[in-house]
């Protein structure tokens, strides 16, 4: 059997041939078992798109069968094999939408394929799929120009996408590119030499594959072992669990906690089919140690030189989500097994796919790729993606829908912004707020403009006042009028907006006051950014809850009658959306009640809570 293995992604727009393209190559190198292969031919009688002949995506798309059954497997991976080595496919739908799906498959491809049609010419799409292979790290590129056919076998047709696409990927750097003209349907220069195409010498599509270099596996480099499970059947045996991202490991080998810098050495590796004298970058295996060390799930194990940590990092994003990205906002940070709670503090520039050229920028949009800061909430450990892959890539989860929003690729730590530590204190939040003998908290009103925040939030404040408590109020309309007087009611204004009243909140709580905070903070993602930065119990959210006819009937400021009007924009509830609360602490329904009974409620409420005695 063929030792080498080359892993392909295959890349393309829609209708642009893929599917027949992978499904004529997985059928002619006759790795397809004989009933998949009856089938495939009675269905392309009945449903293919071929007259008379096999319709070779069907091959392709009812494999795929679990995209019909709405299971999300974002990469479908294929296998085949020639007398020269093995194959790996990952085939990536062509929609705009899945980029994403492109950056998850290409992470450990050797070689990517771009399709492009013929009639088509080269298309933002294909532009932008080499320059995310590039940036992650793939050097060969296949262009397969399908359906030369349709273009009468023109080489002129050929010859303009190529030098397109050349000039293009000289921009990107070292790119090594083949390109070759095809035909998917009738199988020129896939498998064997088109007799159409004389004019073409080069390589058909399967030699191409046949003769690139598949990536070397970082053996030389340090060890490099993100444990996924600690693996612990009983009192006797503790192992760690995990693929090794890269360097060699043998039994007598000194390792490293990178995260405690606790070393210890390794005694055993344990696989499936016994104990090995040595492992290599990719296999998963089981390490035992010498020594008890405190080890868990997320951890890297490491040789020497250890890798380094941070809580800053400078990346690479490639965007995916229909919402742009902000600066501020915040989510959660995949790195291999590893999970932290991450906040964009910088958009430093957007890449134009078209020039190449990097412009600055103030917002990530759908399918844009750029260079931003993240705080983490946690130090990881990591290593520069050029460095190693599985070390230096991670995903970005929206927290509310826990879609895949982003891809990153490290580029090394933010140092200017981890050099400012915070001040160790010895007089802490604790200690400010047992001297006003109270316990600090943030009351967090939420809800639409004129529901009655500000006058419930004044009265609760009184009564705290009466119990002796210490307060202070942030308030919209007063915060607007100063820390946050450079901002209107944009999406991205309102984030940052609201992102700077949770870190004042934070700062009074810490300061041991009790923290009454009036916005129509209408995101959920900011409200939970605002939460996390305090502690478990202390923040309290306060949904009061006036239905949009009631605040419009009662327009205090005049603002609805204006925002229906049309004299003033992006206005909540209007035409600015509200994301209601969906578990509040406390919720108030107002619509008849007076404000002093719902005042009375919260009171009552933190009372319970143990907050005010
Ligand atoms: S937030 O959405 O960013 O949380 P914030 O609470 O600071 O809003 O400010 C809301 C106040 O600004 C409203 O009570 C209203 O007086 C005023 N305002 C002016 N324009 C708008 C608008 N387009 N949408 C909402 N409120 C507005």
């Amino acid at each position: 059997m063929p030792d080498s293995i080359l892993r392909v992604l295959t890349c393309g727009s829609v209708d642009d041939g893929k599917s027949t393209l992978i499904g004529r190559m997985l059928f002619e190198c006759g790795r397809i078992p004989d009933d998949v292969q009856r089938a495939l031919e009675r269905d392309s009688r009945r449903y293919g798109t071929v007259k008379g002949g096999i319709d070779y995506a069907l091959l392709v798309d009812g494999l795929a069968a679990e995209r019909e059954q709405g299971i999300t497997i974002d990469v479908a991976y294929r296998y085949f094999e020639t007398e020269k080595r093995r194959f790996i496919l990952a085939d990536t739908p062509g929609h705009e939408q899945y980029t994403r799906n492109m950056v998850t498959g290409a992470s450990t491809a050797d070689l990517a394929v771009l399709l492009v049609d013929a009639r088509k010419g080269l298309l933002v799409q294909t532009r932008r799929h080499a320059t995310i292979a590039s940036l992650l790290g793939i050097r060969q590129v296949v262009l397969a120009v399908n359906k030369m056919d349709l273009m009468g076998f023109d080489q002129a047709v050929f010859d303009g996408i190529v030098t397109g696409f050349t000039a293009f990927a000289e921009k990107l750097g070292g790119l090594e590119v083949t390109a070759i003209p095809v035909c998917a349907v009738a199988g020129d220069n896939v498998i064997s030499a088109s007799d159409n195409m004389a004019w073409y010498t080069g390589p058909t599509l399967l030699r191409a594959l046949e003769q690139a270099a598949p990536r070397a596996a970082p053996t030389e480099a340090p060890l490099r072992m993100q444990v996924q499970y600690v693996n612990r059947p009983n009192l006797d045996f503790r192992g760690f669990a995990g693929t090794l991202a890269s360097g060699t490991v043998r039994p007598g080998m000194r390792i490293t906690n990178v995260m405690s810098r606790v070393s210890a050495t390794v005694s055993r590796i344990v696989t499936m089919d016994g104990d090995l004298p040595e492992a290599q970058a990719g296999t998963p295996v089981t390490l035992v140690l010498d020594s008890e060390i405190d080890i868990s799930r997320g951890d890297v194990l490491a040789g020497m030189p250890a890798p380094e940590t941070a809580n800053e990092i400078i990346a690479r994003l490639s965007w995916f989500d229909e919402q742009p990205l902000y600066r501020g906002r915040s989510y959660l940070l995949a790195i291999g097994p590893r999970l932290v709670t991450a906040t964009i503090t910088k958009i430093s520039d957007r890449l134009d796919v078209d020039t190449l050229e990097e412009e600055p920028a103030g917002e990530l949009k759908f399918n844009e790729i750029g260079r931003v800061s993240i705080a983490l909430s946690q130090p990881i450990p990591f290593e520069p993606y050029r460095v190693n892959r599985e070390m230096g890539g991670f995903i970005l989860i929206d927290r509310v829908t826990r879609n895949t929003v982003g891809a990153g690729l490290i580029e090394g730590a933010d140092r200017v912004a981890s050099d400012v530590h915070w001040h160790k204190q010895e007089v802490d939040k604790f200690a400010r707020a047992a001297l006003k003998g109270q316990r600090p908290a943030v009351l967090w009103f939420t809800g639409l403009s004129g529901a009655g925040k500000s006058t419930i939030a004044n009265l609760v404040e009184k009564r705290l006042a009466t119990l002796g408590r210490h307060t202070i109020i942030l308030d919209g309309d007063n915060v607007r009028h100063g820390l946050n007087r450079d901002l209107g009611f944009s999406e991205a204004d309102r984030v940052e907006n609201i992102r700077r009243v949770a870190e004042v909140s934070r700062l009074f709580v810490e300061a041991g006051l009790i923290v009454l905070v009036s916005f129509i903070s209408p995101y959920r993602a900011e409200r939970m950014l605002a939460r996390e930065r305090v502690e478990d119990g202390e923040f309290i959210e306060v949904f009061v809850d006036t239905p949009v006819e009631e605040c419009a009937r009662r327009d205090p400021k005049g603002l609805y009658a204006k925002a229906m009007s049309g004299q003033i924009r992006n206005f909540t509830g209007v035409d600015a959306p509200y994301e209601a609360p969906q578990t509040p602490e406390i919720h108030l329904r107002t619509v008849g009640f007076v404000p002093e009974d719902l005042a009375d409620q919260v009171v009552a409420d933190l009372r319970r809570r143990g907050l005010i005695i």
